[in-house]
């Protein structure tokens, strides 16, 4: 199994849109996918089923680890795609626990969804890059950062990647994915050039070819607790998505991953 942390330093950036319509362009490839909701905020479940506060979910879990993953797994009416909710979260779990207290839950809690044979785990992580979070990503075979196509939000990126770097010295194997720019308008120049400033800025192939258009129909999906793809006009947005698990894939490859190959050599 692949895991794939979602995760940014600020806030608002569209981490939770590109979880839940990365999660749906996998499980459409065929793929077992889990997505999780490790946000206490609960956006996913909120997004996506109705009554996800009354469900139990990742929070529960780290609080007691004796809950079979089972409990938590909540199905959609795609099979291969299955959710977790955020559950119950305690203030400690969500801001006081210091960077490491966690590691041993959300480990076993990884290796619990590996052992019920999913191929792909996405966790759709808080902001920031403490505690908890720091605690995901150092679990996370892969990082993903998502960010925000606009002039002051790039700031933050450079930073953002010094951290996971710094994560890297007690997880040396992370995956870092790279920069997904979100929001992009390819109308306006400070979209534009804020892409461009951020390639020039970032090595090699940081920041990935797929970007996510700003667009209307992201905000009504929410809404109606969809991932994009299946509204009557999500045909493009569906492309897009299904263009970003490819290249996605490719790097998971290009790190020596072949788990995600569904011809079962693997
Ligand atoms: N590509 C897009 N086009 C238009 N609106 C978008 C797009 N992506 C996200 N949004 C909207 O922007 C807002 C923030 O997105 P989202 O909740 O995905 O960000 P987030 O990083 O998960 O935020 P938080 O840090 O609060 O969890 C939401 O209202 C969402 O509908
Ligand atoms: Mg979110």
């Amino acid at each position: 199994m692949i895991s794939i942390a979602v995760s940014s330093q600020k806030g608002g950036v569209g981490k939770t849109t590109a979880s839940i319509n990365m999660a749906h362009a996998f499980a459409r490839a065929g793929l077992r996918t889990l997505l999780v909701d490790a946000d206490p905020q609960g956006s996913v479940g909120l997004s996506l089923t109705r009554q996800s506060r009354m469900l139990s979910g990742f929070y529960d879990y780290l609080a007691d680890p004796g809950i079979p993953l089972e409990r938590l797994l909540v199905p959609t009416r795609l099979e291969t795609f299955t959710l977790v909710a955020a559950g119950q979260a305690s203030d400690y779990e969500v801001g006081g626990a210091p960077t490491g207290a966690h590691l041993a839950r959300v480990r076993g809690f990884l290796r619990a969804v590996e052992a019920r044979g999913f191929d792909i785990c996405l966790i759709d992580t808080p902001a920031g890059l403490f505690g908890l979070t720091a605690d995901i990503i150092a679990s996370s075979d892969a990082v993903l950062v998502p960010q925000q196509a606009e002039p002051l939000g790039i700031r933050s990126v450079p930073k953002m990647l010094e951290g996971l770097n710094r994560l890297r010295v007690i997880h040396p194997r992370l995956i870092v994915l790279g920069v997904l720019m979100t929001m992009v308008q390819n109308d306006m120049a400070e979209s534009r050039e804020s892409v461009n400033a951020l390639r020039q800025l970032l090595p090699g192939d940081l920041v990935l070819r797929t970007m996510i258009p700003r667009d209307a129909l992201f905000v009504k999906a929410s809404a109606r607790g969809l991932p994009v793809g299946v509204l009557e006009d999500g045909a493009g947005a569906l492309a897009v998505f299904d263009a970003l698990r490819a290249e996605i894939e490719a790097k998971l490859e290009r790190s020596g991953h072949t788990s995600l190959r569904r011809d079962g050599s693997a």
